[in-house]
């Protein structure tokens, strides 16, 4: 699907999507138990959830929780799920008030039953907020996203919804988590990292990157603003020239 900003020649991408790394180092940095790091964290998810929306993101994918993440220690895999609902919990009322919606990418059926009962409330009571989207990447993989997606898709061709004549990107893409939502237009990866981790793969197929040194709890919304700022400064292409996505001054088109 092509994104919003493709349509609209915003400087400011609709689309943002973060992955968020380098809590533990943060920790490790200060003596303190890598748990810290992401309790930390979490409070940079709250700060970064406005500074968004006050940037004039319309939606803001966040990776909390890879499909690879289970293989951590079990005390900082079950530490990070009480801390997501503990976060879930506490932000119900704040989603409300400032008519945020709450959306899921990834295996959430795999998820603690407290949490998936805790995602199920906030996005049934948030679903017609339409103005700014938070969407939380949990039990998120790519692969085992397009796995997800090709089996779905054939048991549609299997049962006639599906003609294998049509075998577009475009129908397909609805089989994937991401199914109705846009592309994202920025990809900002913090603590140094510069690689994807699984992470939104198909979507990301023209986004723009910006990778940070910043380790996630010191981002800050002056961070995020930078980067747009950044963002604003690239010259999306798609495949075409220069010349055809920038027509000369003056020129018709
Ligand atoms: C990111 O921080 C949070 C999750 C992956 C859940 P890390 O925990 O990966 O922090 P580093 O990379 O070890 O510093
Ligand atoms: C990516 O961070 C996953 C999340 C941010 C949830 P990781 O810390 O798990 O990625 P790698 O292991 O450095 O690739
Ligand atoms: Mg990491």
């Amino acid at each position: 699907m092509p994104s919003y900003a493709a349509h609209h020649k915003t400087a400011v991408p609709a689309h943002v999507a973060i992955i968020m790394d380098g809590n533990g180092r943060w920790a490790k940095q200060r003596g303190l138990p890598r748990i810290e790091g992401h309790r930390r964290g979490v409070e940079t998810v709250r700060t970064t959830t406005f500074a968004a929306r006050d940037l004039g993101v319309k939606m803001l994918t966040l990776y909390a929780f890879s499909v690879e993440n289970w293989k951590r220690p079990q005390d900082e895999v079950g530490a990070l799920m009480g801390l997501l609902e503990y976060y879930l919990k506490k932000e119900l009322e704040t989603f409300i008030r400032d008519r945020v919606q709450l959306r899921t990418i990834g295996r959430t059926d795999e998820l603690p039953a407290g949490v998936q009962k805790l995602l199920r409330t906030t996005m049934e009571e948030t679903r017609h907020f339409t103005d700014y989207t938070l969407v939380l990447a949990l039990n998120y993989g790519s692969r085992t996203e397009i796995a997800d997606a090709a089996r779905a898709y054939a048991a549609a061709v299997v049962a006639g919804r599906e003609q294998l004549t049509d075998g577009s990107w475009d129908r397909f893409s609805r089989y994937l988590y991401t199914a109705g939502m846009p592309d994202p237009d920025l990809i900002i990866r913090t603590s140094g990292e510069s690689r994807i981790s699984n992470f939104l793969l198909m979507q990301g197929a023209y986004a723009e990157f910006v990778f940070t040194p910043l380790l996630w709890p010191d981002f800050t919304k002056a961070d995020l603003a930078a980067a747009i700022a950044e963002f604003a400064k690239r010259e999306r292409r798609y495949g075409l020239t220069s010349e055809q996505v920038k027509p000369a001054p003056g020129a018709t088109q």
